[in-house]
């Protein structure tokens, strides 16, 4: 028989996981939240009861703690103080950066403790649902729930991963590099459309093909050959174009334009059809910035 769940925190993932387990064939016996209004929609959405915290975490046999992270601490405290644990119940949060450690006060109660992180981008639970199929979940507590964590994710179609708790930080700086940061490169490809006369519409619609070209090429070969462009074709006449450019231009996003170029010339190295002089000549335009080029 699968163990009973219930959530405390019904944002993005919270709702989204309670709606997965279910269909998964878990008894999900309900989500509470700060704001009635949010545990109202999460519950309507997933099918499954309004409870309160402490109900939350009495009733259940695994408790996720899906509040935002800074959250976990005084949720885990609360609970604790009104001594809602029980012996051999597993608590998990779903942050990326922080270890079990953060629900280290539920050990007192006999509790077993998890990490159990979606490498996913949850934005509202209806995209969650379709994008987590084949997701990689990261692992990380006591080793006597292991087992279970491990049965969690592949039920969900997941991927277990089990980590370290002191690699977690750097694993999601990693995580946040291939999301949040492609995201943020990507604001600055239109930006500089923008600056080129394009409307940001016409530049987000212009640019959205090759972003997702780009990504089917991720996914059918290794990230040095998949570079393209004038770094992986030594074109050092165009790269020097595009810093004028910026310069004159929008010199507001030379030197991130300049960091980013930089680490392209160690990826088109590992590609491995620049000879030696051409990077070298590659990396002597791209740094130091020169007087006139720095913002
Ligand atoms: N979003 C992602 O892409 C993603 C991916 C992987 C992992 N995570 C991790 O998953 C966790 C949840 O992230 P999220 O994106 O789902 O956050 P979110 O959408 O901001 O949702 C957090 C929910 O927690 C509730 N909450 C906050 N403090 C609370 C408290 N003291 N008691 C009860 N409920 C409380 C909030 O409730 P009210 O609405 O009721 O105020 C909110 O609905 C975080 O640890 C995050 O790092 C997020």
């Amino acid at each position: 028989m699968k163990p009973a769940l219930t959530f405390i925190g019904a944002g993005r993932v919270g709702t989204s996981l309670a709606i997965l387990f279910k269909k998964a064939g878990y008894p999900v016996l309900g989500i509470a939240s700060r704001t009635a209004s949010s545990a109202e929609q999460a519950g309507a959405l997933a099918g499954v009861p309004v409870l309160t915290a402490e109900e939350a975490c009495r009733k259940t046999d695994i408790l996720f703690i899906t509040t935002s992270d800074r959250e976990i601490p005084r949720v885990v405290a609360q609970l604790s103080s009104d001594r809602c644990f029980n012996r051999g119940q597993i608590i998990v949060h779903t942050s990326g950066a922080h270890s079990s450690a953060l629900l280290a006060p539920a050990h007192a109660f006999g509790c077993r403790l998890l990490s159990f992180h979606p490498l996913q981008s949850f934005s509202p639970p209806s995209l969650a649902l379709v994008n987590l199929r084949g997701t990689v979940f990261t692992l990380e507590g006591d080793a006597t729930v292991m087992d279970i964590a491990r049965q969690l994710v592949r039920d969900l179609r997941g991927e277990p991963v089990i980590i370290q708790a002191e690699q977690k930080v750097l694993y999601h700086a990693g995580a946040c590099v291939a999301s949040n940061y492609v995201v943020a490169v990507f604001h600055l490809a239109i930006s500089l459309l923008q600056a080129a006369g394009f409307s940001p519409e016409t530049a987000r619609r212009a640019l959205l093909p090759l972003l997702t070209g780009t990504t089917a090429n991720l996914q059918k070969t290794l990230p040095a050959q998949a570079l393209t462009g004038p770094i992986a074709r030594g074109d050092i006449s165009t790269l020097s174009a595009h810093f004028s450019s910026l310069n004159a231009q929008c010199p507001e996003f030379l030197a991130v334009y300049h960091q980013l170029a930089l680490y392209t010339i160690q990826v088109a190295g590992e590609k491995g059809t620049l000879d030696a002089e051409q990077l070298e000549k590659l990396k002597e335009l791209c740094s130091p910035l020169s007087a006139d080029q720095t913002l």
